[in-house]
């Protein structure tokens, strides 16, 4: 992704050996999952969602972020990727709770939030990466289909 499109992502673009490392990690990962966003109608990858594992207000939860190609934007693609891994994450069990942290300044991932059927519960400041400070929004869902679901 270029810079306009990473500028609302907590510490903007990475290095090459920084995406490396990333791609390892979501690779790798032993609790949750990346996705390919690909369009039905062709098979063309236009972005990517997952899921993942975090603790929260001393409870484990999943956490969930997005990112759809510029010329793919505004196409309802991320609320239905949204909309997918909410199916996902319900059907790997082990967590009650799906958030997403968007920076409180973007937009469009709030949108999406909001699209994807999300509840918005407040703010929280987040150190992400080391020393830099932003402030997110606290979206959830509950995938027993409670309070917020
Ligand atoms: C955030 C991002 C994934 C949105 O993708 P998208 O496919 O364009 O989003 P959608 O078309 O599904 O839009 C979902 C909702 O958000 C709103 N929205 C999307 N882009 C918007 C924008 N730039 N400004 C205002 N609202 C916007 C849409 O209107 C829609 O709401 P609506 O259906 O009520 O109208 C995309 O901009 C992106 O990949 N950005 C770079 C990576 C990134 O920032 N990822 C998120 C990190 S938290």
């Amino acid at each position: 992704m270029d810079t306009e499109q990473v500028r609302l992502v907590p510490g903007g673009p990475e290095s090459g050996e920084k995406l490396a490392a990333r791609h390892r990690r979501y690779v790798g990962l032993s609790s949750g999952r990346m996705y390919r966003v690909t369009l039905a109608d062709g098979g063309e990858t236009v972005g990517s969602v997952g899921f993942w594992e975090r603790s929260w207000r001393d409870a484990p939860i999943w956490e969930t972020g997005w990112g759809i190609l510029p010329e793919f934007q505004g196409r309802g693609l991320a609320a239905a990727a949204a909309r997918a891994i909410v199916v996902e994450a319900r059907a790997a069990g082990g967590h009650r709770y799906l958030h997403a942290f968007p920076s409180v300044e973007h937009t469009a991932s709030n949108g999406v939030c909001r699209r994807a059927g999300f509840t918005l519960l407040g703010q929280a400041g987040f150190e992400y990466p080391k020393g830099h400070w932003i402030t997110s929004n606290d979206w959830r869902f509950d995938l027993t289909g409670g309070d917020d679901g």
